[in-house]
């Protein structure tokens, strides 16, 4: 059975999607906030997973509240940490103690757009195409080796929540697929890409 520690700070959908994705041979071991009354951790609550939450105003820097976190995630013996909606830059120490188990979910079709505010810059810039990415994590925001990507139209008249509802449903569909593509080990990496099966199934994966 693989573990997954899941990161949050709010809403939590991209969790729930990987919860009730229901991966064999994978069980979400610990839901994680940096905010205690984070919607997604009463919903993981009600499933019965287990919950924490550390407040990063508790700690005196970023660096022992990274540090905090590793203490927490690692009595859950993690194969995988993702980081789903988790709005905290992280240590190189915290990236380091996770390369290669460290998957994130960024709403843009990356390298376009790291950071915050990805739907309102993206229409902003006249993108016909918006979407989102997995990748995993390194130190520098936003960046690491891709996963999959889904991207959907921008349609006339679309304003930032109507294209991040549409990002959304991208984002449910192919996050819970690439975490089992990694839990079944079919994700290589030369560092810098991912090889292989699944990085050709996400470059004919257009969703509308
Ligand atoms: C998602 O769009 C995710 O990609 C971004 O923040 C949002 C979190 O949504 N980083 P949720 O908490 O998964 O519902």
């Amino acid at each position: 059975m693989k573990n997954i520690v899941i990161l949050i700070s709010g809403r939590g959908s991209n969790m729930q999607a990987v919860v009730e994705a229901r991966i064999p041979d994978a069980r979400v071991a610990l839901v994680l906030s940096n905010k205690s009354d984070a919607a997604g951790l009463a919903w993981a609550a009600q499933q019965g997973i287990a919950t924490a939450a550390l407040n990063h105003r508790d700690y005196a820097d970023r660096a022992a509240f990274d540090r905090a976190m590793i203490a927490e995630i690692d009595r859950h013996r993690p194969d995988l940490v993702l980081l789903a909606g988790f709005m905290r830059i992280l240590t190189p120490e915290f990236c380091a103690h996770y390369a290669g188990h460290l998957i994130n979910i960024h709403p843009s079709l990356l390298p376009s757009f790291p950071g915050l505010h990805t739907h309102r810059r993206a229409i902003e810039e006249g993108c016909r195409l918006a979407g989102c990415t997995v990748h995993f994590a390194t130190a520098e925001l936003d960046s690491g080796p891709i996963i999959a990507q889904a991207a959907v139209p921008v349609l006339d008249g679309d304003n930032e929540d109507t294209l991040a509802a549409r990002v959304l449903a991208a984002e449910h569909r192919i996050l819970p697929q690439a975490v089992a593509d990694f839990l079944a080990g079919s994700l290589k990496t030369d560092g810098r890409r991912v090889l292989g099966r699944a990085q050709a199934e996400a470059g004919s994966r257009l969703e509308n």
